[in-house]
């Protein structure tokens, strides 16, 4: 049993603390403001190509800023003297039980910002007792992540080419203690990212990311020389296994009997592909466009949630990234259908600047806003959040 978290609820408790720590004249060492946050981690970042990776996008980079506009677009309608003194934000995802309806995203290759990467994060994920979400392509072998915290752990499969492979990866995670499968089926290309394309980098082709697969069995059975001996051989079927353009239902049924683990498919966007997931077999859905990374010009992931959480919302579970900047940002997608939401980038610009601590202040800061919004619009749950909490700006509540 892991320890029970360091900064649990009521999270609005860091406002108090952060004040009480004013009156005995310290400061918060890290910018509070999700915007000073970005900026100051892109200043910190000294290497131009990490930077290019952590914060570009696809094309002109319209999906990327597009997420965070389609938050801007809700606008709250709080309802008053509802007694919200007892507010209690669990839930429990797929058999996961968490202090909040919030995870970190898997996000890839955690070291180019800082040398502790996704041990680091698993650390600040722990102590405030929110899954982790682990990227395939993460810098630390799984199980040394699973080990770090002890917190909950969910896995995200890039299914590799060989499923022998796959079979290996999904079950060293299910020994490694990892509580969910997370498919990720909107990257069987790589999206076309100018910002990368002009330092003409990709962490991985440099050797970066490639953890899981060089501690696997069955990938180094694959290589002519072990890895420490020849890294470019390595690479080279890091690449043969990576892109993976035929992936199809087929393989989601392969997953699906390989694994008793609850799966999800991170990726979709569009409500039919949501009720093929039901019929499928899997257990949940991502609401994604991967940050804007992958194909710009897409639909913003909070315009495309209402429509999938009325296709199969209560059936499957619905989770929801991309653009989630705040804990308000938050509420508004758990009001429109979302169980649950996926914090990425912002964890990550707090990983830059101070490595545990800074990704900790990062989830202190959203959990203890998204405290404060669900009481200061009248509600003590997040299951009371309902689309009658929202209204498009502009328009006037009904
Ligand atoms: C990602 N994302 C991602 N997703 C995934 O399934 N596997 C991965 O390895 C990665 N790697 C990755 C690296 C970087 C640098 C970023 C920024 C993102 C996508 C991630 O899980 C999530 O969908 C987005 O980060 C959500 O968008 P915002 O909120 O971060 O803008």
């Amino acid at each position: 049993m892991a320890d029970p978290p360091l900064h649990g609820p009521p999270f609005a408790g860091y406002q108090a603390e952060i004040f009480l720590g004013g009156m005995a004249g310290t400061k918060p060492e890290h910018p509070v403001s999700v915007a000073d946050l970005e900026r100051v981690a892109e200043e910190t970042l000294d290497d131009p190509k990490a930077a290019a990776y952590v914060f570009g996008g696809a094309g002109r980079e319209d999906t990327m800023r597009g997420n965070a506009d389609a938050f801007r677009r809700w606008r709250i309608v709080p309802r008053m003297l509802r007694d919200v003194s007892e507010r209690d934000l669990s839930v429990t995802v797929l058999g996961t039980e968490m202090p909040a309806p919030l995870l970190l995203a898997p996000i890839g290759v955690q070291s180019i910002v800082h040398p502790d990467g996704e041990l680091a994060v698993a650390r600040a994920a722990a102590a405030v007792g929110l899954p982790m979400i682990l990227s395939t392509v993460s810098s630390f072998a799984l199980e040394e992540v699973a080990g770090a915290a002890g917190g909950p752990m969910w896995f995200q499969l890039y299914l590799p080419r060989s499923r022998e492979l796959a079979s290996s990866l999904v079950n060293r995670a299910e020994r490694a203690g990892y509580e969910a499968i997370v498919l990720t089926v909107d990257t069987f290309l790589q999206g076309w990212k100018p910002r990368d394309l002009q330092s003409a980098w990709m962490p991985q082709l440099a050797g970066i990311g490639l953890a899981n697969y060089t501690s696997d069995p069955v990938f180094q059975s694959m290589l002519e020389k072990p890895a420490e001996e020849d890294p470019q051989g390595a690479v080279g079927q890091f690449i043969a296994q990576f892109a993976n353009p035929q992936l199809s239902w087929d393989e989601v049924e392969f997953l699906r009997a390989e694994t008793e683990l609850p799966i999800l498919l991170k990726g979709i966007l569009h409500p039919d592909d949501a009720r093929l997931a039901g019929e499928s077999g899997v257990d949940g859905v991502v609401v994604s466009n991967h940050g804007g990374r992958q194909l710009d010009g897409e639909i913003a992931a909070l315009d495309a949630l209402p429509a999938i959480a009325d296709a199969v919302g209560g059936e499957l579970a619905v989770l929801l990234d991309s653009g989630v900047r705040s804990g308000a940002d938050a509420a508004k997608a758990l009001a429109l259908g979302a169980d649950a939401v996926a914090i990425g980038r912002p964890y990550l610009w707090g990983l830059a600047l101070d490595g545990e601590a800074g990704a900790l202040a990062v989830l202190r800061a959203i959990l203890a806003e998204l405290d404060l919004t669900i009481g200061l619009s009248g509600h003590s749950r997040p299951g009371e959040l309902t689309p009658e909490l929202l209204a498009r700006e502009g328009d006037s509540p009904g």
